[in-house]
């Protein structure tokens, strides 16, 4: 009868051991197919860093070398970005880029234009040269990225139109928003996240 109960008991006792023998193999697999000769996770190469670091401060250190105006930008403007944000730069297909006509009581109220709500001028810079034009992104020489960040600094009043931007002015620029960015009330526990934030 005794042993009738042992033999019984045993395989219950076992499966979860097995189980986890199991998990600790399947572990080392995993670890081993990462490190392996397949080509995962490989180390990035210095060249392939640089190309992927593309990122500007706002104290603008990263900028490359190069220079623009608003009247050259207005020309690159017109032939690669008038077609999604309209010959004015109020907007079509892609978002407004000038500053609305109104009496602000804060910078927000001209609405979501980059070149009155970034805080910093080189945000502006990056978001071009990163993002723009649209499904042609990376195309735009360093030149034209200072020129269409003057023509559309120029536009919204932040900049005169003869400035000349480049790496050392581009970062001086004192943006309408510095000190008001994102106005975000103190977080208390149970209340939402961003409430009252306008964009
Ligand atoms: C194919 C259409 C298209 C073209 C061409 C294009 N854009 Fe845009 N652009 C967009 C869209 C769409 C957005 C909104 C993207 C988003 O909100 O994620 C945008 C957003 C922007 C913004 C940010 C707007 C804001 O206030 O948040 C800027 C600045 C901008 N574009 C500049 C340019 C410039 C400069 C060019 C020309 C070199 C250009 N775009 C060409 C479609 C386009």
């Amino acid at each position: 009868m005794q042993s009738h109960r042992f033999s019984g008991e045993a395989p219950a006792c076992l499966l979860p051991r097995v189980l986890g023998v199991f998990a600790v193999f399947m572990l080392l697999g995993t670890h081993a197919l990462a490190q392996g000769p397949t080509g995962v996770g490989r180390t990035p190469t210095e060249e392939e860093i640089r190309a992927w670091d593309i990122s500007i401060s706002p104290t603008g250190e990263e900028l490359p070398p190069g220079q623009g105006t608003s009247e050259e930008g207005r020309l690159v403007y017109r032939r690669q970005c008038a077609s999604c944000h309209g010959a004015d730069a109020s907007g079509g297909s892609g978002p407004r880029l000038v500053k609305r006509d109104v009496q602000p009581d804060h910078p927000w109220d001209f609405g979501r234009i980059l070149p009155i709500r970034a805080p910093y001028a080189t945000v502006v810079w990056d978001y071009i040269n990163r993002g723009m034009p649209l499904n042609r992104e990376g195309t735009l020489t360093a030149d034209q990225v200072y020129a269409l960040t003057a023509y559309l600094l120029f536009i919204n009043d932040v900049i005169a139109e003869e400035t000349v931007l480049d790496a050392e002015s581009l970062p001086a620029i004192e943006m309408p928003n510095r000190d008001a960015f994102a106005r975000v009330p103190d977080w208390q526990p149970g209340k939402p996240r961003l409430a009252g934030y306008p964009h």
